[in-house]
């Protein structure tokens, strides 16, 4: 990969590699194209994919390092009209833990990042209807449930890595969320996301 070969050239050594890159697409499956599912699969798995398998060789040789792999509260469940995307970012949290279990030996700590509704371009990206879900979200913040912003969520990351988690759900009220679902059947939680997608993707 060019990137690797151009960190490689520069006599540049990676301790924590972190996976950030990645997007979105909302709708129902068929809103968006073939092509632009594959590019999206390629960035939130393929690279991800290919930059562990690179690195790690090399953090083995060093004698250890990190890596954090940004998934997303949406790795938990699926998401109907964030189908693809949704399952994309299982996809992290799975080869997140299983890596990590491979190479916990070899001193190399793999954690995954699983934001909630985060400010940035993300929603933008993800669906045209962006502001109706900055309207939500602004809703939400009034009785506490809005983004977080991009600095909570690096110091939640940060602090969860220093005390080697498998994975960080950020933010409380994500936690508390995902906490309930566990008493909820399958089948009531996509009910429960899937009527709270649709108003702002379907
Ligand atoms: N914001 C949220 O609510 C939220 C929630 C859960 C998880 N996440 C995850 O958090 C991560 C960061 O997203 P964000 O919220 O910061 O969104 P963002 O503001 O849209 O940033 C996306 C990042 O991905 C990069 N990127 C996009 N397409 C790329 C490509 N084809 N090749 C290389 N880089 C590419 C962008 O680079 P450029 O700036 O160069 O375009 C940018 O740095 C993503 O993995 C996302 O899935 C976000």
């Amino acid at each position: 990969m060019k990137l690797y070969d151009q960190i490689k050239s520069a006599g540049l050594s990676i301790d924590i590699l972190i996976n950030n890159a990645g997007y979105g697409r909302w709708g129902d499956l068929t809103s968006h194209d073939r092509d632009d599912y594959t590019k999206m699969l390629q960035l939130n798995i393929t690279t991800l994919t290919d930059l562990c398998h690179l690195y790690i060789p090399d953090m083995v040789t060093q004698g250890g390092g990190g890596i954090i792999n940004v998934g997303s509260m949406a790795s938990l469940s699926p998401i109907p009209y964030a189908s693809v995307y949704s399952s994309s970012k299982a996809y992290v949290l799975m080869f997140s833990e299983a890596i990590r279990y491979e190479y916990r030996d070899q001193g190399i700590k793999v954690m995954a990042l699983l934001p909630g509704g985060t400010e940035s371009e993300f929603a933008r990206v993800a669906t045209e209807k962006s502001e109706k879900l900055s309207e939500r979200y602004k809703e939400g913040s009034a009785a506490g449930t809005g983004m977080q912003t991009s600095h909570e969520v690096a110091l939640e990351c940060l602090e969860a890595f220093e005390k080697n988690k498998q994975y960080i759900l950020c933010g409380g009220k994500n936690r508390l969320l995902h906490m309930l679902t566990k008493f909820m059947s399958r089948q009531r939680v996509l009910e429960m996301v899937g009527g709270m997608f649709k108003k702002v993707a379907g």
